[in-house]
């Protein structure tokens, strides 16, 4: 396990790309996924994509306070409502956004051994799951924003 440098917004394209789906359930992928884990509670975030750490595959974890979650090749196949939400991401430090996301998304994916999983998520959940997801498409919530509120909410909150 080892803590990895996460790539901000401006240093790399890397975090514009879009991430392959992983096939190999393999030693590596979990050594990505453990330094992953390790990285965001380090950077006391609520989830981390691979792509943040350099990496180019469908990764994500996630914690909202509710336990690890560890996602490979997710996919959102239903969501309703809306909610509006306060955006950070540990990529863009410093700065707070308003964002509008789905109040709750359904997830089908894959767990690190490669078996299908199927998970719903509201509130801050919905929100982290939306956010992580798109860091696999190259989308940062600050393409999204409708309103940056970093001078109301401060830059230490993720
Ligand atoms: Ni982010």
């Amino acid at each position: 396990m080892a803590i990895r440098k996460i790539v901000k917004l401006g240093e790399d394209d890397v975090l514009r790309k879009h991430c392959r789906k992983v096939d190999k359930f393999d030693k590596r992928l979990h050594v990505l996924l453990d330094d992953m884990a390790d990285t965001m509670y380090e950077a006391d975030g609520a989830g981390l994509a691979a792509p943040q750490v350099g990496i180019l595959k469908r990764v994500v974890v996630i914690d909202v306070g509710e336990g690890l979650i560890e996602l490979v090749n997710p996919e959102i196949i239903a969501s309703e409502g809306t909610q509006m939400c306060i955006e950070g991401c540990l990529s863009v430090p410093g700065k707070r956004g308003k964002v509008e996301r789905p109040a709750i998304v359904r997830v089908h994916a894959q767990d690190r051994d490669g078996n299908h999983i199927e998970l719903e998520g509201e509130e801050f959940l919905a929100n982290a799951i939306c956010h992580e997801l798109d860091h696999l498409d190259g989308v940062i919530y600050v393409d999204k924003m409708l309103e940056d509120v970093t001078d109301q909410y401060g830059e230490d909150v993720e």
